[in-house]
């Protein structure tokens, strides 16, 4: 079982928090998009541009599934409680859910140069408040424990965490 999962959008730092709290914990840690990536030998904006959002969000319920069964920190991918299936896979699952939130000025700040992040592309300022509004509320409501991570490091986050699960 996985000892925490963390959600949130996009740039809030799930993978490096993910890290961090693995190591201080002395466990695997599991990304869930690096796990889609290696099942299906394609990176998440290769499964995007051939087969379509819907094509990765099974796949990414599938990983879910599964990664959710085994030892150690799961970060999770930004979309990933937008499906009710996953949500209650995150609430099923006796995990703590950690959500970082991060503000929509520091996550544009953090991904305006990254070409990685298929959903952010073609999408303008309107649209991607819109995105954050409606993912915010799926957020909250899967999560156990809130951390603000605005003006903290990697590290900072990690031990706020530890000293709330
Ligand atoms: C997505 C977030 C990405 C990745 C995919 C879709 C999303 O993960 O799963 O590009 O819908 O927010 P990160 O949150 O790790 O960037």
């Amino acid at each position: 079982m996985a000892t925490i999962l963390l959600i949130g959008f996009m740039g809030s730092g799930k993978t490096t928090v993910g890290k961090q709290l693995a190591e201080y914990l002395h466990q695997p840690h599991l990304d869930l998009d690096a796990w889609i990536e290696a099942h299906s030998g394609q990176s998440i904006k290769q499964i995007f541009t051939d087969h379509g959002e819907t094509f990765f969000r099974d796949l990414e319920s599938e990983a879910l599934s599964a990664a959710i069964r085994q030892e150690g920190v799961l970060s999770t991918g930004g979309g990933t409680p937008v499906r009710s299936v996953n949500r209650k896979l995150l609430a099923s699952s006796g995990s703590p859910v950690i959500f970082l939130q991060t503000s929509p000025e520091v996550i544009v700040n953090r991904l305006k140069n990254d070409a990685s992040r298929p959903l952010l592309q073609s999408m303008d300022n309107d649209q991607f408040i819109e995105l954050y509004q409606k993912r915010k509320t799926y957020y909250q409501q899967s999560a156990d424990i809130i951390v603000d991570t605005d003006q903290k490091s990697p590290s900072e986050i990690a031990h706020e965490i530890l000293i709330q699960i």
